[in-house]
């Protein structure tokens, strides 16, 4: 047998007239004659032309929508449109066979819905095909970002006993009995005899931890799993997703929003760059998709357009209070369009106030900064103005929120000040609090969440379709 050759190399090349195997599962089997294969490596499948006449009849059979084969021949031109090159099977073999009245994909359309209770053979679809290489791209494209900028990447630990973000949205971790806790002298459960000896949670952030090293390597990222007990059943949230966190000692706000940009930018450019096939491919969809809305709802760019927009034009830079200035003055809310009508400064920004600022007022990426303190976490640095934090959040168009990041309170007084306010455990933080006691700097980060930047790259519209088993409210399948 001759070395098994990936499909994508094959239709790379015009070289025909060489003999390889290719190993696969067959999307469609046409007339007894044309094999549709594909390995996964594109989303192109590789066309096999069976010599039916002299095969087993009973081999033939075997070929079906969803089999895996491997098959050795010689490729040639093809004289079908739509692929400069076709192999002619010389030996195939059937590894698995799959009963084709019984799987679940069948060579038609699917609807994305249905395509979610099967998302253990999702995969296999052109789609998902193409979201989750992208989304493997994007992934590549962060770690080499930071790794060229000499960031460490720092793992921050998944099982943690704080709260970073002092929401209280943690999925908690013990290995007690549940049905006979440990109990203490007043009847709560005794965390003490938990595996920790102390209550624990799944990470929310690691960015407290994150800030530990930035304090030591000048400049960190973290790119892993959080969780978050929030029970939002949106498009936008999951309860398991991932995190990018960046932290920069020596950078002020002004310098995290200019990282955070180039980041954005370098990683969209990135795709556009090495996963063309697959972008056109979901730009193709998603045309396809908008001609079923109404004319007033469809967007002006298609999916290349509008990663291309992001690359060419700068994001929109404004703070919180010109933000509300500007919604409160504006139609819909003058109109009482807004489900939540703007009114007072300090009220937080629903999505359809985001969603205002970013498609209908600047129509380009929105950067947000110097939020009211109430409505931000305890950690950001406090402005003089005595009202207002030193934070940002990106908003992008059809996403809504995709980074919230601040600069940093390094001054330990204000912070604990500020803690002590919030009803922090102070103690409990001793450590994170040490930063500020020893060689304590102007420091800042973000937060991007991976799966809303993969939202935008692919157009895809759920976030239930561009991770690979989503976790959400009353669904952890697979
Ligand atoms: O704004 P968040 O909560 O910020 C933090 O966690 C900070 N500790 C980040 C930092 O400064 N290091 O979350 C950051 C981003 C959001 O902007 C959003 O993109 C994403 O994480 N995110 C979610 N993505 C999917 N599902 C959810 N439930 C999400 N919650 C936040
Ligand atoms: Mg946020």
């Amino acid at each position: 047998m001759s070395q098994r050759v990936k499909i994508k190399q094959i239709l790379l090349s015009d070289k025909a007239n060489y003999e390889v195997t290719v190993k696969g599962w067959v999307r469609t089997f046409r007339n007894n004659q044309f094999i549709a294969l594909n390995d996964g490596s594109t989303n192109s499948n590789l066309q096999v032309v069976v010599d039916f006449e002299n095969t087993d009849p009973l081999l033939l059979k075997r070929i079906t929508t969803g089999a895996a084969i491997g098959v050795t021949g010689e490729v040639i031109p093809s004289l079908g449109k739509g692929q400069k090159v076709e192999i002619k099977a010389k030996h195939m073999e059937i590894y698995g066979d799959s009963d084709p009245e019984a799987y679940p994909l069948q060579p038609k359309k699917h609807s994305l819905e249905f395509l979610r209770e099967i998302a253990h053979l999702r995969f296999r679809t052109n789609t998902f095909g193409a979201v989750f290489r992208v989304r493997h791209a994007l992934a590549f494209a962060v770690h080499k970002f930071f790794n060229d900028k000499g960031f460490v990447y720092l793992h921050t630990p998944i099982i943690t006993a704080s709260d970073a973000e002092g929401a209280g949205e943690m999925f908690r971790v013990t290995t007690l009995d549940m049905k006979k806790p440990p109990l203490t002298p007043e009847g709560e459960i005794d965390y003490k005899e938990d595996f920790f000896g102390r209550s624990t949670n799944l990470t929310v952030s690691g960015q407290l931890e994150g800030e530990l090293g930035a304090m030591a390597f000048g400049e960190i990222y973290t790119f892993g799993p959080t969780f978050r007990a929030e029970n939002s059943n949106t498009a936008r949230h999951l309860a398991e997703f991932w995190m990018i966190e960046p932290e920069m000692a020596f950078y002020d706000l002004k310098d995290n929003m200019d990282l955070a940009e180039e980041f954005i930018q370098y990683v969209i450019r990135y795709v556009l760059e090495n996963n063309r096939e697959d972008l056109e491919f979901l730009a193709q969809r998603l045309a396809e998709e908008e001609k079923q809305k109404p004319q007033a709802e469809r967007s002006e760019l298609g999916l290349i357009e509008k990663l291309e927009f992001v690359l060419n034009n700068q994001f929109e830079r404004i703070s919180y209070t010109e933000a509300i200035e500007i919604l409160k003055n504006s139609k819909p809310n003058k109109n009482k369009k807004f489900q939540y009508p703007v009114e007072d400064w300090g009220t937080d920004l629903q999505s359809e106030h985001e969603r205002y600022l970013v498609e209908k007022h600047f129509k380009k990426p929105v950067i947000l900064t110097d939020y009211p303190a109430a409505i931000k976490s305890f950690y950001m640095k406090q402005n003089e103005d005595g009202k207002t934090v030193r934070a940002m959040d990106i908003l992008f168009p059809g996403i809504g929120e995709i980074v919230g990041g601040s600069q940093r309170e390094e001054n330990y007084d204000k912070l604990v000040g500020r803690m002590k306010e919030l009803h922090i455990p102070v103690e409990e933080l001793y450590w994170y609090l040490d930063t500020r006691r020893f060689g304590t700097c102007p420091h800042a980060g973000f937060g991007l969440g991976f799966e809303r930047l993969v939202l935008f790259v692919t157009g895809m519209t759920n976030i239930r379709d561009v991770i690979p088993f989503p976790r959400t409210p009353k669904n952890a399948e697979f």
